[in-house]
């Protein structure tokens, strides 16, 4: 480790220390519900949605490059997981559920812009609210509190089904998968994006990084990350698969949005600050994740897998 590497890192310790010194209560997982009342709590103070906009999401940059607003990057994202998956092939009024739709950037994009009938499903019932206040008359999307791995819709309801990063809150990878894939139609399409850990098997966690990944995990109500390989198997091993999965790595493409996460909160200072003080406490909690966020990316413990497959 170099001596970049590693002033980097005791900053964010030092910075970890400041704030839990603050704020004592973490947001570990436990349930699907301790997930809804940490969205809850995000989407009523405001703040994500005001730093951030209305995707709750990394955005994309081109050879990983950062010429661009982050809030761009992010409906970038959209853009380009539908074309890498072929959801862009797909005819108007396609019926499409969007598995953790957050407020629904990415529900009203899929609907607004390539005409599909979307329903988004959240576990938090503060954002299914915010996501239908934010959708104007005759955006063809609506949104219900539900739980992805108990999905209330029939056997093969959908032309195609959608997540992004979602998958990290899941307790059973493996039902989230089947869940998915359960819902959609023979042929139909699933795009799936999400944070992933290194595969473990092949080359197990140090102590210094299993260090590092507890507090990936805790601080934002995760109970365990897949690896891409692990999420492949989940979904070939589904009696629902029905063929031709594809997955990539994006880490280069989205890594630039960890910074620019940070430095949005510099460039729109007055939408923090008219929170309140709380808020700015809220935002400064959430700077350490973020930086050792990154720095596991950089650093291969994690790794940004997108996936696509046949129902
Ligand atoms: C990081 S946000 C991503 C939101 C959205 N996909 C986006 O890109 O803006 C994770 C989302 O997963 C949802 N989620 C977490 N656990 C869930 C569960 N068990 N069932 C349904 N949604 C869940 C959260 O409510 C939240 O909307």
């Amino acid at each position: 480790m170099n001596w970049f590497n590693f002033t980097y890192l005791i900053g964010i310790f030092f910075c970890f220390g400041c704030v839990l010194f603050w704020i004592r209560k973490n947001r570990k997982f436990q349930s699907a519900l301790s997930v809804a009342a940490a969205y809850d709590q995000w989407t009523n103070d405001q703040l994500l949605e005001k730093l951030w906009g209305e995707h709750v999401h990394l955005g994309f940059y081109e050879g990983g490059c950062r010429r661009k607003d982050f809030r761009t990057a992010k409906v970038d994202f959209v853009h380009e997981l539908v074309k890498w998956s072929g959801l862009d092939r797909m005819s108007r009024g396609s019926r499409i559920l969007d598995v953790g739709c957050g407020i629904g950037g990415s529900a009203r994009i899929l609907a607004k812009e390539y005409g599909f009938d979307v329903i988004g499903i959240t576990i938090s019932q503060k954002q299914a609210n915010r996501a239908a206040q934010l959708t104007p008359v005759g955006v063809n999307c609506r949104f219900e509190v539900m739980d992805a791995l108990d999905i209330r819709f029939d056997k093969g309801s959908f032309d195609g089904v959608w997540s992004v990063e979602a998958g990290p809150h899941m307790l059973d990878k493996q039902k989230y998968a089947d869940e998915m894939l359960r819902v959609l139609r023979p042929g139909g399409i699933l795009a799936v994006a999400d944070w992933n850990k290194r595969n473990t098997k092949k080359a197990k966690l140090t102590t210094f990084e299993r260090i590092i990944m507890r507090q990936l995990l805790d601080q934002w109500s995760h109970p365990d990350f897949s690896s891409i390989d692990g999420f492949c198997e989940n979904l070939l091993s589904s009696k629902f698969y029905g063929g031709g999965i594809y997955f990539d790595d994006w880490t280069s493409q989205t890594l630039p949005s960890w910074h620019e996460s940070i430095l949005e909160g510099f460039r729109r200072p007055n939408d923090v600050l008219s929170l309140g003080p709380n808020a700015i406490i809220k935002g400064l909690r959430e700077v350490p994740t973020i930086l050792l966020m990154r720095w596991a990316f950089v650093h291969g413990l994690m790794r940004f897998g997108v996936f696509r497959a046949r129902g």
